[in-house]
């Protein structure tokens, strides 16, 4: 193994204890929580890479502004410092702050989509295509094929196909397509980067059909890190210039700031310089989320989320945090363990068709591992795959993904190389007895985004 660990660019000044269960222990609890890792209680998890989501550590600079934070119901100081930094980073006119991320999609595809209609994204995150389908409207995934092939190593496996784009558009009409979504970077397809150069292609596809472009912008400063890393012309650019480039093409973005924003709740809603979208997107705020100076936070969570902002964009910690996973993608490749690659910028995404190959999707291999994970050494984790796609809103039957992963999802500066070190050693534990697991059948599901609810049992 030729990978370094990257040593942590910051020290620890505040410890939260956790605990390991007994081997025993954990096969009752996930049995106890029907085999879903939603269901399991947190303080029986040891490593919990369930999500990189609101799970991060905020730095003592945000925890000082967290006692600053102005409560003030309109108008506070936090709000405008909010404002400010958003302004000055994403260059966008109208901040619209929310509690987070489904929140900003609720607001905005309520204004932009209706039934008949649809939206394309290189790829949705579950909760963004529940928010396009509850409009009526039906969502579209476009990413490029070398995205669905996980050992085909390339750059930017986030981006859009935008020749297919543009033949969707003329397929359906362009009036038929309410919005265009580019989710950077590309959760569903392993954290995989979008380009720049794809950016400015989609954009153009946008314009010259008259299509909004909005920009999903949970993991913005990962992305932007990954262009300067391998794009070409922008080596010698700051993540800070090559972020507020991106965002310049799209005319609006949603964010879930508990992802790169490095707060624990949050969420933004910014549209570049359209005033009558922005002054309709108030309104919906004020009804679903609160005030439009605070949208559904407290002034210390606005607070806290100016300043995460900028630590995002701090270079010295993204190195480190790319580092984590070129580590544990390192030790994999040792192992033989396949996974989306390269490695994605916010975890590693093990490619649980490849590790057991005889669970077929309608048995959920991303679900088994993830179970496995748990009984294994404590780690929580989830699937990504057919069993959080669901079923086909109009026919009712199980879709089939494009991958069966399982999704390491690594918090900000929460673990250390040790606990990488726990979660490959497992997964080549686990390797070595995989013919032995077996697949999973769902015994009750929820209509809509059933992976967070259901029940399941194993298929003997
Ligand atoms: N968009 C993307 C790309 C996301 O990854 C998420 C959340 C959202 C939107 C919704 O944001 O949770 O703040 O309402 N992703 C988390 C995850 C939950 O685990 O990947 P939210």
């Amino acid at each position: 193994m030729s990978v370094k660990y990257i040593p942590e660019p910051f020290r620890i000044k505040m410890v939260e204890p956790i605990k390991m269960l007994t081997r025993e222990e954990r096969e009752q609890k996930i049995k106890e929580a029907k085999y879903n890792t939603f269901n399991l209680k947190g303080e029986d998890v040891y490593i919990d890479l369930l999500t990189d989501s609101g799970t991060n550590a905020m730095s003592d600079i945000q925890w000082a502004g967290v006692m600053r934070g102005d409560e003030a119901y309109a108008g506070g100081r936090s709000y405008y410092n909010l404002v400010e930094a958003c302004q000055d980073i994403f260059g966008y006119e109208f901040i619209q702050p929310v509690h987070q991320g489904r929140a900003a999609e609720k607001v905005l595809f309520g204004l932009l989509l209706e039934e008949g209609q649809y939206g394309i994204s290189n790829m949705f995150f579950d909760t963004t295509r529940a928010h396009v389908e509850l409009t009526g409207a039906r969502a579209l995934d476009c990413v490029v094929e070398e995205a669905k092939d996980p050992s085909h190593r390339a750059p930017f496996k986030g981006n859009m196909d935008v020749k297919k784009l543009e033949e969707l558009i003329n397929e359906h009409g362009k009036e038929k397509i309410g919005v265009v979504v580019m989710t950077i970077t590309n959760n569903s397809a392993g954290g995989q980067p979008v380009s720049m150069q794809n950016m400015k292609d989609t954009a153009e596809v946008c314009k010259k059909y008259g299509i909004t472009l909005v920009i999903d912008a949970a993991r913005f400063a990962e992305n932007a890190f990954f262009i300067k890393q391998r794009e070409e012309e922008y080596k010698n650019k700051s993540v800070k210039e090559i972020t507020k480039e991106m965002f310049s093409y799209a005319d609006v973005f949603t964010m879930s700031a508990k992802k790169d924003a490095i707060v624990n709740m949050g969420g933004l809603l910014a549209i570049k310089d359209d005033a009558e979208l922005y002054q309709l997107a108030k309104g919906r705020t004020i009804s679903f989320e609160g005030f439009t100076t605070y949208g559904g936070l407290s002034g210390r969570d606005l607070e806290a989320l100016a300043i995460g902002l900028y630590e995002g964009l701090d270079e010295n910690y993204l190195e480190y945090r790319n580092g984590q996973m070129e580590y544990l993608a390192a030790r994999l490749d040792d192992a033989g363990i396949a996974y989306q690659s390269p490695v994605g910028g916010h975890g590693v995404f093990v490619d649980a068709k490849a590790l057991l190959p005889h669970i077929p999707s309608n048995e959920f291999p991303g679900q088994a591992l993830a179970i496995e994970l748990y009984k294994e050494a404590g780690i929580r984790t989830c699937e990504i795959g057919s069993y959080m796609l669901g079923n086909d809103p109009d026919t009712g039957e199980q879709l089939q993904a494009d991958f069966e992963f399982t999704r390491l999802a690594i918090a900000r500066r929460v673990y250390t190389q040790s606990h990488f070190d726990v979660m490959a050693d497992a997964l080549i534990a686990i390797k070595e007895r995989a013919d032995e697991i077996n697949g999973y059948r769902i015994t009750w599901e929820p209509p809509v985004l059933r992976h967070f609810q259901a029940s399941l049992e194993p298929i003997k």
